[in-house]
């Protein structure tokens, strides 16, 4: 399939790139690189043998993606394309409305246009808010706890009420846990601007000097060692994740929701251990409070996604910190 993959740069959309290209697919990019590099091109071509087609551009102009439609025979979307810093988020709250939502609502647009009528969306589980329970299935209630969130909840809901006015389409809306991990290469990974917000990647500086130590935000959590619980999936399964509903639902009117987890829960503290073990290395850290809006875990149930897609994450927390301190060791600065 021809596959328009926005935000192909980045972090996820990279490794599906790969993944894409070795089944068969012909991924098209889109990025205005807001938060990637285009040597990633390069990397995907060294791993995959191909080079996908590069289109730099913005997903809210739509002359820009009127003239791919017309130019390119696309069969599918596939759409990472946003924003994702929750702090960012709750200070520049329009900058995440504007890109998030309406970069989608004008993308939806002009696939409507060109007839083309399958999309996967990158959604997150952040929906889900603070759950009552876990681990967390589909149909549990969604909520907002910050811009990021709110904007992938209206997201959503755009989504479903136009699949519903356009019965023939498909879209579905893929609900991540917590990407970690790197390519197996070392050559693709993430690659953060500034300081890292998420965990793994800010571990990952701290073992390779960049970074002096790790702060650990709470230890007072209702958890086994007190701190937060998170369903962390390497970033290869995830793409493999996009694959399986593509080829699933792309013939397949509806909207589709999954989540995309493991469902196994890990600490903060066991990801420092592992991440040890792996680096060989010890990483230093701090308790620090809370961080503001955390909560205490969030792991996935994973067997809806397998039943529907014949898909489950396959690879341990040990491949996940050995791929990630590999790609972090080979590229201490990341893509530079
Ligand atoms: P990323 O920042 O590495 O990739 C997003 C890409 O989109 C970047 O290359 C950026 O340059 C591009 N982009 C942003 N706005 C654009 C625009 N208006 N036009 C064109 N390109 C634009 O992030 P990622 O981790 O690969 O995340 C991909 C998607 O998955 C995002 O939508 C994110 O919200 C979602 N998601 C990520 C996580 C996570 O923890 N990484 C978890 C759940 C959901
Ligand atoms: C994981 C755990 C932290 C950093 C976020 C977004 C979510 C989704 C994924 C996009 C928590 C702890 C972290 C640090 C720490 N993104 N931690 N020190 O918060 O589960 O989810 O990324 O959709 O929307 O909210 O991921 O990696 O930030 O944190 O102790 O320096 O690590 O408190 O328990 P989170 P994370």
């Amino acid at each position: 399939m021809n596959v328009l993959v926005t935000g192909g740069s980045g972090y996820i959309g990279s490794h599906t790139c790969i993944q894409l290209l070795s089944a068969g697919h012909t991924p098209i990019v889109v990025d205005n690189l807001c938060n990637s590099n285009s040597l990633v091109l390069n990397r995907i071509e060294q791993v995959a043998g191909t080079r996908p087609l590069f289109l730099k551009g913005d997903i809210r102009d739509r002359a820009f993606l009127d003239s791919i439609f017309a130019t390119h025979d696309i069969d599918s979307v596939i759409h990472f394309a946003g924003l994702k810093a929750v702090g960012e988020s709750v200070a520049l709250p329009l900058k995440y409305y504007d890109n998030n939502v309406s970069g989608t609502l004008n993308l939806v647009s002009a696939m409507d246009r060109a007839e083309v009528k399958s999309l996967i969306f990158s959604s997150s589980a952040t929906v889900y808010g603070d759950p009552a329970s876990v681990p967390i299935r589909e149909d549990f209630p969604t909520s907002a706890t910050n811009p990021y969130g709110r904007s992938k909840l209206m997201v959503e809901e755009c989504l479903r009420d136009f699949q519903q006015a356009n019965p023939d389409w498909s879209i579905t809306l893929l609900r991540y846990f917590n990407p970690v991990g790197a390519h197996e290469s070392g050559l693709l990974g993430e690659d953060p601007q500034g300081t890292p917000n998420n965990l793994l990647p800010f571990v990952a500086q701290v073992a390779v000097g960049r970074r002096e130590k790790l702060g650990v935000f709470g230890n007072d959590y209702n958890t086994p060692d007190g701190t937060g619980v998170r369903d962390y999936i390497h970033v290869v399964d995830l793409a493999d994740g996009h694959l399986a509903a593509l080829d699933k639902m792309t013939h397949q009117p509806g909207t589709h929701i999954f989540n995309l987890g493991t469902g196994q829960g890990n600490s903060v503290l066991e990801m420092v251990h592992a991440f040890e073990a792996a680096a060989k290395r010890s990483i230093p850290y701090e308790i620090k409070p809370r961080r503001a809006g955390d909560i205490a875990e969030c792991y996935a149930d994973p067997a809806y996604a397998e039943a529907q897609l014949g898909w489950k994450a396959i690879r341990d927390l040990q491949t996940m910190v050995e791929d990630t301190w590999r790609w972090q060791s080979k590229n201490p600065h990341g893509y530079c």
